[in-house]
Formats: C-alpha cells, sequence, structure tokens
C-alpha cells in the first residue's frame, strides 16, 4: 500500500516535470517584469524611485551602451548577489531564482532604458 502511494506520488512529480518541461519554452513569455514580481524583487527595487536598491529605470540607462554584455553580467548579480556599483548597500544573493530567469529579468529591466 505503502509502495503504492508513492508510486503514484512519483508519478505525480514526473508528470509535473514533464509538463514544466514541455510548457518551459511555450510560457517563456512568463515576461521579466512577472518574475521580477514573483521573486519579490520589488521589496528593494521600484520602477522611478530608490529604495533600498537602485530603481529599475536607473539599472536601465546606466548599462544602455554594453546591453548585450550586461544581461549576462546582472544575471550572476542577480543570482549571486552583489555590492559596491550603487552604494553602501549590497544586494542580497537570490540563489533560488535560475540563471535562466534571471536573464529574463535583467533583459526586462535593460530594456527599460531606450537604446542608446
Ligand atoms: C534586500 C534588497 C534587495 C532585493 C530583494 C533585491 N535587490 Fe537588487 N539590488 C539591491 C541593492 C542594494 C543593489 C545595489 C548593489 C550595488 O551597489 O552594487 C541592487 C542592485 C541590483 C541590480 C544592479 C546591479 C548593477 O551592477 O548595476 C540589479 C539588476 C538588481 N539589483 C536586480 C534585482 C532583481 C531582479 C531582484 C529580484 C530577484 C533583486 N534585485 C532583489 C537590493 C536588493
Amino acid at each position: 500500500m505503502r509502495a503504492a502511494i508513492r508510486a503514484i506520488a512519483l508519478a505525480g512529480i514526473a508528470a509535473g516535470a514533464a509538463i514544466g518541461a514541455v510548457s518551459r519554452p511555450a510560457c517563456a513569455q512568463e515576461t521579466g517584469e512577472q518574475l521580477v514580481e514573483a521573486a519579490r524583487c520589488n521589496a528593494c527595487h521600484l520602477m522611478s524611485e530608490p529604495l533600498l536598491g537602485p530603481p529599475y529605470i536607473a539599472i536601465a540607462a546606466r548599462h544602455a551602451a554594453r546591453r548585450e554584455v550586461m544581461i549576462d553580467v546582472l544575471a550572476l548579480r542577480i543570482v549571486n548577489g552583489g555590492g559596491g556599483n550603487w552604494g553602501i548597500v549590497p544586494m542580497v544573493p537570490n540563489q533560488w531564482v535560475s540563471l535562466d530567469d534571471a536573464r529574463v529579468m535583467a533583459q526586462w529591466i535593460l530594456n527599460l532604458s531606450p537604446a542608446p
């Protein structure tokens, strides 16, 4: 009986993983904005006002000239945290955020600024 329950549970997990794997590319339209909201980045970042962290539009403006390079640099900073770029307060690591999601977030932030 126990084994059966376990088998059912495992099947459920496998099915969930399969659905996730299949639907991932399709719902890649889970936008950076939605990811940022879900990850509670807004506890420290607002769109245009400084909070604990710099506002998104200031980040976008600062890195606009090197947008392509900065997608990966910022994605790594989002996951690992970082400091010394904006002030004395460092950003905490967000290591439960996947690098893929962090790249989508970084891209969304960077696209808030028009191309130079
Ligand atoms: C606990 C507060 C806090 C949270 C939560 C937070 N940040 Fe930050 N973030 C900061 C601070 C402070 C800085 C400035 C760090 C510095 O001076 O280098 C920063 C900087 C950044 C930068 C700019 C890095 C640079 O070098 O220009 C980006 C991009 C960023 N955060 C994105 C995010 C995203 C996306 C999330 C959500 C996954 C997030 N942050 C969550 C506080 C936070």
